[in-house]
């Protein structure tokens, strides 16, 4: 193998302040202390405006208003693809992996663009305007990719939703925006499977309230005449004229909507404005994984998700390098299939999931070995915490000891990392499964949950509490659409002056940051978030259930899985069996596949606090096993509940 380049950590990548800051801690003193100028510098040299702002920061997070350069103008797609051509047109902007990998293909900035436009020109054709919302549901790859970018390129605001999705949450996502078009796909292979989406999407679109028009993009040849009923999405591409202006939009236009769970209600749906969010994008890829035009980066998310939004579609190609969409399955087909790719395209930055990469460590290093992977600099993980095994695993399997391995913490609501252990000074100290270091103008405060106030830290200090941040930052999200009540309550009224991200942390004695996980009832399965209240729902709506409590349990290789706890209506004649496969089928088809509890526990009652509120927490101990450790259950409604609980979940052990 030959010898990685290492990854140069803070370094002269900041054209923006040679000669005025000449180390990490210098720059970063300069962002929180001077933080309008610092983010004004970089946008004024990093976005191309038609109009550049002259205001930079207009926030104010004691009213949870979040305004940046409210007065430039600018175009996303702009930024992330024509500005491009005059230098390199011909290099590829996209790289496709498929699942079947015979079908990949390279597209080039001029490719990229071309069908952009074109696209651009169908969502006009089918009455698509500025402002207006567009569903996409499609997988990561060219048409997913490029339906994001033509909308921006014509200012509609888009919606992607994960294809995993079922029916009822595509639909509830498409009518919560109110949105006009939805854009599908008939088929998607995975891990060697056809996975057909044609019944979700024809049941999402007679459910839909708001959708005027639904275009299909085909990977078949439509033999049953299904597509007949929708508009022929690829073909009329084809037609499109490849030439389509730019809309020019203002710093504060919605780029995106983009569903996520929280403790309560149905997803929300947050709202990501056109120049902070390009900004936020531009400048976290760059500079924590080093990202040079010349690179190939793969981030392996889906477009469903926010990181494949920053770091798959926005992040890579507003700094004109090359983005690897990977449209396959870890395992297919075989448990090399990252690796095989990281070989065949020279990739330089690899970012995944925990979740995966603790699946691929169980199944041995000649999958990691018998691949060339000495293109690869840094190394990311993100969505869910990342152990130390695994963190192992990577630096030295993955990365040959020679890689940055960045454990990258943040949100759908905070657009891009915030807490990294790289930007650095180079070769600065990364420790295992460990956040470590706020991004540039990004200040980090530990609160106390009890008084609502920052917890001091000082050098020497550990303290634990709420995760908030002090600072505003340009890729924040502005607001949830048609809720703001709901943005405010969720993200500033906990912590007057501050964003909650509803995760807990510890700050250690050198002031690095460790996530401890949610305070709320929001669980993690795998790196996707769902609101505990989210399955609860879908189960008590099975005609033999009258109540469930849902609850998130560690699980080795998904991080957490999903538990219910079920009061049956009382009905002579009911099989327990049959009700329990019912109800994992229930939230497969109504919700998502990975959101299927992985045990269901039929209980007499459930442990209630006298005001009605479910003690959770009592469920994870007995699930967990740590029986000694429930604690006071005198205040329970009913404290005889705990006793029969624990006798159904360690009877079924
Ligand atoms: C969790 C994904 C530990 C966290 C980008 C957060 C993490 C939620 C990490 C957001 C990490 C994300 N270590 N936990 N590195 N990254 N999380 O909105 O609980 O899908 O609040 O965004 O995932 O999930 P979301």
């Amino acid at each position: 193998m030959s010898d990685r380049r290492p990854s140069a950590g803070f370094s002269t990548k900041f054209e923006e302040f040679q000669g005025e800051v000449d180390s990490h801690e210098a720059l970063y003193k300069y962002s929180i202390g001077q933080t309008d100028e610092f983010w004004g510098r970089c946008a004024m040299s990093r976005l191309s405006w038609t109009q550049p702002p002259k205001t930079v920061n207009a926030s104010d997070l004691n009213s949870g208003e979040i305004k940046w350069f409210q007065d430039g103008k600018l175009n996303v797609c702009y930024n992330c693809v024509d500005r491009h051509l005059p230098s390199h047109a011909d290099k590829p902007a996209l790289i496709w992996e498929r699942d079947d990998s015979s079908k990949s293909r390279k597209v080039t900035y001029r490719e990229l663009h071309e069908y952009i436009c074109k696209f651009a020109n169908v969502l006009k054709a089918n009455g698509v305007q500025k402002g207006d919302r567009v569903a996409i549901y499609l997988p990561v790859g060219l048409q997913g990719a490029a339906a994001m970018l033509a909308c921006a390129r014509i200012g509609a605001v888009h919606s992607v939703i994960f294809t995993g999705f079922s029916a009822e949450a595509l639909s509830h996502r498409i009518d919560d925006a109110d949105c006009k078009l939805l854009l599908a796909q008939d088929y998607t292979s995975r891990g060697g499977k056809t996975i057909n989406l044609k019944q979700i999407v024809i049941d999402a679109a007679n459910k839909s309230k708001s959708l005027k028009k639904t275009l299909v993009y085909s990977e078949a040849d439509n033999q049953d005449g299904w597509l007949d009923s929708f508009t022929d999405l690829s073909k009329q591409i084809e037609d499109a004229s490849s030439e389509c202006p730019i809309v020019e939009m203002n710093a504060e236009d919605p780029l995106f909507l983009l569903y996520t769970s929280g403790s309560t209600g149905k997803p929300k749906g947050l709202v990501h404005t056109s120049a902070g969010y390009l900004l936020y994008a531009q400048m976290t890829v760059k500079h924590v994984f080093d990202l040079e035009p010349s690179d190939v980066f793969a981030c392996v998310a889906d477009i469903g998700w926010i990181t494949g939004h920053t770091y798959v579609v926005y992040g890579p190609l507003a700094n004109g390098a090359t983005t690897l969409c990977f449209d396959s399955h870890p395992l297919f087909p075989n448990a090399g299939r990252y690796w095989e790719t990281v070989a065949k395209y020279h990739v330089t930055q690899f970012y995944g999931a925990p979740t995966a990469y603790r699946m691929l460590l169980r199944l041995g290093n000649e999958f990691v070995k018998s691949h060339d992977l000495s293109s690869l600099r840094v190394i990311g993980s993100v969505g869910e915490p990342i152990n130390v095994a695994a963190w192992t695993w990577l630096h030295e399997i993955v990365g040959n000891s020679k890689c940055d391995i960045v454990d990258t913490w943040w949100q759908t609501e905070t657009g891009g990392n915030l807490l990294t252990p790289r930007p650095s000074n180079q070769g600065a100290e990364i420790k295992p499964g460990m956040a470590m270091r706020q991004f540039y103008g990004i200040e980090v405060a530990i609160c106390d949950p009890g008084t609502g106030k920052e917890i001091a830290w000082e050098a020497g200090q550990k303290i634990e509490g709420a995760l908030c941040f002090k600072k505003p930052w340009p890729g924040m999200a502005r607001t949830i659409y048609g809720n703001h009540k709901r943005f405010l309550e969720t993200y500033y009224n906990p912590y007057p002056g501050m964003y909650f991200s509803g995760d807990g942390a510890v700050r250690d004695e050198d002031g690095y940051v460790t996530i401890t996980g949610r305070m709320d009832d929001v669980i993690n399965i795998s790196g996707h978030r769902l609101g505990t209240a989210e399955i609860e729902d879908v189960l008590n709506s099975h005609l033999s259930v009258s109540e469930t409590a849902v609850i998130g349990i560690p699980h080795e290789i998904k991080g957490e899985s999903a538990v219910a706890f079920s009061i049956l209506k009382e009905k002579a004649d009911l099989n327990q069996e049959n009700v329990r496969s019912e109800l994992i089928q229930l939230v497969r088809g109504r919700l998502a596949k990975f959101a299927a509890p992985e045990k269901i526990y039929f209980v007499t009652g459930l442990p209630k606090t006298r005001s009605g509120k479910i003690m959770r927490r009592i469920l994870r101990k007995i699930s967990a096993g740590q029986i000694d450790e429930i604690g006071d259950v005198t205040t329970l409604a009913d404290p005889s509940v705990v006793q029969l609980i624990i006798q159904k979940v360690v009877g079924a052990k």
